[in-house]
């Protein structure tokens, strides 16, 4: 594995196209979760410098904090609740332009102005989603969508 990540400027399209790779190469032969979590999130966040990359997991009926880069966040959301609760319920991706427009957004910080959270399932399930959170408006869109949720597809459950 490689010690150093190479970051690219560019579009986003070129920026994910060399992240990828290299999120593919950091997983190999690792097997342990909170490794690879906390290894995906310090990519993204280290190619992107959003406000906050992340994870929440299902544990019972709430998701909590898992590993992150960024500031402290809230560490407890239930099934449902805020953008990360309800794609959890969903099972589905959720791009918010602004969450000042999402019923219910969970603030953990002034900061963030737009969010995009995946799901990571596993036999049909939920096992945890990824958030990110940006300090601009409209950040995330379906290119974003496409490549994290590739990324994420990368990580063994
Ligand atoms: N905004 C999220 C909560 C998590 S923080 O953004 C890190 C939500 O509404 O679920």
């Amino acid at each position: 594995m490689s010690e150093d990540l190479t970051i690219v400027q560019g579009d986003k399209t070129a920026q994910y196209e060399n992240l990828l790779p290299q999120i593919k190469g950091l997983l190999e032969g690792e097997s342990d979760l909170i490794a690879n979590l906390a290894n995906v999130a310090a990519a993204i966040h280290q190619q992107f410098q959003h406000l906050w990359v992340g994870f929440y997991w299902v544990k019972g009926e709430e998701l909590v904090l898992g590993p992150f880069q960024g500031p402290i966040a809230c560490t407890r959301i239930k099934k449902g609740k805020g953008v990360c609760g309800t794609a959890w319920e969903k099972s589905t991706t959720l791009i918010v332009p602004d969450v000042e427009k999402f019923p219910g957004h969970i603030a953990c910080s002034s900061l963030s102005k737009s969010e995009i959270v995946l799901p990571l399932m596993k036999s049909g399930t939920v096992q945890g989603v990824l958030d990110i959170d940006s300090t601009e408006y409209a950040t995330f869109d379906e290119i974003d969508a496409h490549y994290l949720s590739a990324i994420v597809n990368l990580i063994p459950l």
